[in-house]
């Protein structure tokens, strides 16, 4: 979480309202962030998948990984399936991903998924939720 929430850990209660976010935003808008499931295993190791990002219009893909499964390209490959869906199903022209600044990892998924940087900014200028994180805006066009 060092890089997520202002790195702090999420409450209970901010756990059961990122839940039902994304349960609105399965029934509302048909995607939202999901659990990412090992195929070998079945496990949950992470989560990942796109939402709006604020006020911008802009879908947003993201991607959190359980530490132990680090360095294997899951998250690349979650990203990138993502980001197919934004292009290819949804028919968007454009992808996004927002990334707190020293967060490098992050930063090379972005990268290799053919994102790239914008522009730093803060949530307010976005219109999200939280209006005082500041973070590295990464784009997209088809
Ligand atoms: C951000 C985060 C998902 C990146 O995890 P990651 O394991 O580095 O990313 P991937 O799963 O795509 O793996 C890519 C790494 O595995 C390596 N790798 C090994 N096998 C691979 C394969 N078959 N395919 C692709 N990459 C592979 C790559 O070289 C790369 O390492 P590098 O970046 O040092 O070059 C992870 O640090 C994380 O979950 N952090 C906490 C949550 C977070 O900050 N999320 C992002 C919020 S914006």
């Amino acid at each position: 979480m060092r890089y997520i929430n202002g790195g702090c850990p999420l409450s209970e209660d901010e756990i059961d309202a990122a839940l039902a976010r994304q349960r609105r935003n399965a029934s509302e808008l048909g995607y939202c962030m999901g659990a990412l499931v090992e195929k070998a295993t079945g496990q949950v190791v992470g989560v990942a998948g796109m939402q709006p990002l604020g006020t911008t219009g802009d879908l947003e893909i993201g991607w959190w990984l359980a530490p132990r499964v680090w360095g294997r390209g899951y998250a690349t490959e979650a990203g990138g399936a993502a980001k197919s869906h934004v292009f290819e199903y949804l028919g968007r022209k454009r992808v996004v991903a927002i990334i707190d600044p020293p967060n490098e990892p992050s930063k090379r998924v972005a990268l290799r998924l053919g994102l790239r940087f914008e522009r730093r900014a803060t949530g307010e200028e976005l219109g999200h939720r939280l209006p005082d994180i500041v973070v590295d805006l990464f784009g997209l066009e088809t």
